[in-house]
Parts: structure tokens; C-alpha cells; sequence
């Protein structure tokens, strides 16, 4: 009798050699400018063992041999080596603290300009224009979204979440303190529900990689929710950087709730909002 299956003698790779990483991270640089030689090194190993194992390639020579000859292949390799996990109003606490401490701030403003660095899918961002147009201020926002994976950009731009999870969603947008349904602000197209065109009309979405590229505005809040978790201190301490440069007076930055600044070579101009929902505030020059 045959098998009904044949298996392959895969080999699982389950590390990589220093210096072979290095010149992988070398050449991805060389080769098309991203620079990933500060990510924190072990989730970012396992990521890339991740993609070597599914594509089933031997050593680093073959994934960098594909990468190389395969423009188009690098694209799935900065979505796969990203990790885009994020959901609508997530730490609901943390929207409700947004909305008692940092709103009254923006209510005062003409113009207001959010930067949302490392927006995922957009969950975060359609959950804050939802806030912000309950408070009355969405006209005069900007939400500026930007993300180093274009895929999910791409998705954000369009405003599509499963079905499947509008129940979750929903549960998190009333436990942030949201005052109507979640319901009314999309439609529902078979297995997706899509979004107001009112809530993405005041929204930019560009590719924007924190690492290498600058400032590009002056925003009156910041926020960039678990994405600092995934670099190492150096490159943390260079965003926040960044983050300062690009406050306007007054502004606020708002990190994930593993995340801080108080480390950081600038950590003296901010002050803290709320410990706990991980809200700063720039200090007066
Ligand atoms: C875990 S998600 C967090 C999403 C959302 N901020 C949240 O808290 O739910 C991390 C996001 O950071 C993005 N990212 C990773 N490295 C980045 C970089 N160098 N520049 C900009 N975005 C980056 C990833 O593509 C991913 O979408």
C-alpha cells in the first residue's frame, strides 16, 4: 500500500549565525534602504526564521538570494517580517483618558494634526476619528497615518474590518466611552463592514519608516502604540527623538502600555499625563 502522503524531508532551521544576519541586514539596507539592525534582536530572528521555514529555504544565502532577484518578494518579506497585530479602541482605558485629558487641549486649537506612526490595518486610527467626531472636533482634525508595511496601508486607506469582529469592537468602543453604537458609523458588505467615507476623508495615509526617515509635520498628539516594543534601545531612544521634534507646543504622545520614554536622552522634555495609559505632554521651551 502507498502512503496517501508523501513528506518531505524538510530541515527546520531554528537559528542563525550572528554574522550571517549581519550581512543579511547589510544588504537589505544596500539593496533597498530599509534598515533593520536595531529591531530587538531575538523577536526579529524568529521572524525571519519564521519565513524561512514557511518558504522552506535552507540558509540565509537562499532568502537573500530571493530577496535580491525578487523586488516583489521583498514586499511579502517586510509583511511577514512585521508584526501588524492591533485592534479597534484596544486598552479602551487609555481612549477614555485620551478623551478627559488630552481633548480639552485640542478643543482649543483651529487646526488639529495627529500623527498615528505605526497605524497597523488603521484600527487605531477609525477608533480615534470615531472619539474625535463624538467630541465635536473631527472637522477640524487631520489624522496623518503612517505604517513601514505598505499592504496594511493599503487596507487602512479602504477602511475594511471582518465581520467577525464588530462584536469585539463594539464592546471595546463602549468600554472607551463612546456615545452612540459602533454600528452607526459603518455598513455592513457580506463578510466586512466598511467605514464612513466622513471618518477617512480626514485622514492621510503615507509609508513612513521610523527608522531612517524624518519629521514631516508639527503635531498636536502623537501616538505610536506598540511599534517601539520591536526596536532595541538605541532605536527607541532615536524615535522618541523624533517624536520630540515633531510636538508641536502644547502636544501630547501617547505609547503602547509596555512602553516608555522615561530612559530616553529627552525623557526631561516631556511630562507624564497619565503613568499608567502611558500619556506624556512636551514641556514648555
Ligand atoms: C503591533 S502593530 C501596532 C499597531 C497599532 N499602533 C496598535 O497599537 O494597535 C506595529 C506596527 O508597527 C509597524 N512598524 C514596524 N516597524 C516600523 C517602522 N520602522 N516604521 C514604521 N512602522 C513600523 C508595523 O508594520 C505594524 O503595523
Amino acid at each position: 500500500m502507498f502512503p496517501a502522503t508523501i513528506i518531505m524531508n524538510k530541515k527546520i532551521i531554528e537559528t542563525l549565525p550572528e554574522n550571517e544576519l549581519q550581512q543579511f541586514l547589510e544588504l537589505v539596507y544596500k539593496e533597498y534602504g530599509y534598515d533593520f539592525s536595531n529591531y530587538s534582536e531575538a523577536s526579529f530572528q524568529r521572524r525571519i526564521i519564521r519565513i524561512m521555514n514557511l518558504d522552506q529555504m535552507p540558509d540565509l544565502a537562499a532568502l537573500q538570494n530571493k530577496i535580491v532577484n525578487n523586488p516583489d518578494y521583498f514586499k511579502t518579506f517586510i509583511e511577514e517580517v512585521t508584526v501588524n497585530v492591533s485592534e479597534m479602541f484596544r486598552d479602551p482605558l487609555f481612549y477614555r483618558s485620551l478623551v478627559d485629558n488630552v481633548f480639552p487641549k485640542l478643543a482649543q486649537l483651529s487646526t488639529i494634526r495627529i500623527w498615528h506612526a505605526g497605524c497597523s490595518a488603521g484600527e487605531e486610527v477609525y477608533s480615534l476619528a470615531i472619539l474625535l467626531k463624538e467630541a465635536g472636533l473631527l472637522e477640524r482634525s487631520l489624522l496623518y497615518a503612517t505604517d513601514i508595511n505598505l499592504s496594511v496601508l493599503e487596507s487602512a486607506q479602504r477602511g475594511v474590518f471582518p465581520i467577525s469582529l464588530k462584536d469585539e469592537y463594539s464592546q471595546n468602543y463602549l468600554a472607551s466611552g463612546g456615545k452612540n453604537k459602533l454600528s452607526d458609523y459603518y455598513s455592513e458588505n457580506g463578510k466586512t463592514f466598511v467605514f464612513a467615507k466622513e471618518l477617512s476623508q480626514r485622514m492621510v495615509f503615507s509609508p513612513h519608516n521610523l527608522c531612517i526617515d524624518q519629521s514631516f509635520n508639527e503635531f498636536n498628539l502623537i501616538l505610536c502604540r506598540n511599534v517601539l516594543i520591536y526596536f532595541n534601545i538605541n532605536l527607541q531612544d532615536k524615535v522618541i527623538k523624533l517624536f520630540k521634534d515633531s510636538i508641536a507646543p502644547d502636544g501630547h504622545l501617547a505609547l503602547g502600555t509596555k512602553e516608555t520614554l522615561d530612559f530616553s536622552a529627552v525623557a526631561s522634555d516631556f511630562e507624564s499625563v497619565d503613568k499608567k495609559n502611558r500619556i506624556w505632554k512636551i514641556r514648555k521651551r
